[in-house]
């Protein structure tokens, strides 16, 4: 359906868990997610009669996300039960990609089409930093195991952070060359557990095109990156710059979080309470929640915070 501005609301993406196996810089408190208490989490039951619900309205592609999505005890199971929705035309998750080499065939039986794998570095020890710990080789190994399970094409979700990782636009580009992976360089949004970072951390995508004048734009896939390709490269490079390029007035999505609160907006502090409706009523408060999305968010930038009153990792990206 529409909101009252006429952006088709078409996308919902939900958040299966706050809990993560890693502990990004800028996604996660230091000491890692507050657990929450498993009353407190939408069953995978609620989540899924929320998700019709929401199909019936006209959402056609749901991703899944986090925290880490694949470490939700029985989202295979969720995820067969919503391969099975007739009208959603796509299921795609958000992972790290750590727990791919176990998962990624099952997750496909099970009627996932693709994923989004996160990558910010491909330097070992910057890996373990950013990630507090984590090891640059199960990541890559997960990637691997994607293309393999065939959840293609496999996009690469590469925050870019000025001082830690432009140095490598080129190396993470060069990634699309030999095969059709598309590499996107997102730019960091100040949210949550971002105070840490310096104003020079907040590198606008424009670096990425300086780097590498040689990109060809190409048309967009709809959402919300801008696409570009290396000459003769296989795969493209995706710009997504909230802050630089504001892109609400394209925006088509909805967020639910883990705890069963529908988020109009990632960077608004409104949120609307789901648990207990069900049928009509649950059909009618996700159309009152679509009718009120807002019509942009707040300015982004090293001083103007996001408005969301979650870490990242509460939210899913
Ligand atoms: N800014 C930009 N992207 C972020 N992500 C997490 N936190 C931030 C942030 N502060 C992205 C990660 C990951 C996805 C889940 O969200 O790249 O791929
Ligand atoms: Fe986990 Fe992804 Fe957040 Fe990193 S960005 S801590 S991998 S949810």
């Amino acid at each position: 359906m529409k909101d009252t501005l006429g952006r088709e609301i078409s996308y919902l993406r939900i958040s299966l868990t706050d809990l993560c196996n890693l502990r990004c810089v800028y996604c996660m408190p230091p000491e890692g997610a507050k657990k929450l208490a498993h009353q407190d989490i939408l069953s995978l039951e609620e989540v899924e009669e929320i998700a019709r619900e929401a199909v019936a309205l006209g959402v056609r592609k749901i991703r899944l996300t986090g925290g880490e999505p694949l470490v939700r005890r029985g989202m295979l199971s969720l995820c067969q039960a919503l391969g099975r929705l007739p009208a959603l035309e796509e299921l795609t998750l958000t992972t790290n990609g750590l727990l791919l080499p176990q998962m990624a065939a099952e997750l496909k039986a099970a009627g996932v089409d693709r994923v989004n794998i996160s990558l910010d570095t491909l330097d070992p020890q910057k890996y373990a930093r950013i990630t507090r710990g984590g090891r640059l080789e199960e990541a890559l190994a997960g990637i691997r195991a994607a293309k393999e399970a065939g959840l293609t094409p496999v996009k690469i979700n590469c925050v870019l952070i000025g001082g830690f990782n432009d140095d490598e636009i080129p190396a993470l580009a060069a990634l699309t060359e030999a095969e059709p992976v598309e590499v996107r360089f997102i730019e960091l949004m100040p949210i949550g557990h971002t105070t840490g970072f310096g104003p020079e951390a907040y590198l606008p995508c424009e670096a990425v095109l300086e780097r590498l004048p040689q990109l060809q734009p190409v048309p967009a896939s709809g959402g919300v990156a801008e696409r570009f390709r290396l000459p003769g490269a296989a795969g493209a490079v995706g710009l997504i710059r909230p802050l630089s390029h504001c892109f609400c007035d394209r925006c088509d999505r909805i967020r639910l979080t883990a705890d069963g609160y529908l988020k109009p907006c990632l960077h608004s502090r409104e949120e609307i309470p789901l648990r207990g409706l069900h049928g009509a009523d649950l059909r009618q408060r996700l159309a009152e929640t679509i009718l009120q999305k807002p019509e942009r968010h707040g300015e982004l930038s090293f001083r103007e915070r996001s408005q969301s009153a979650r870490d990242m990792n509460q939210i899913g990206g």
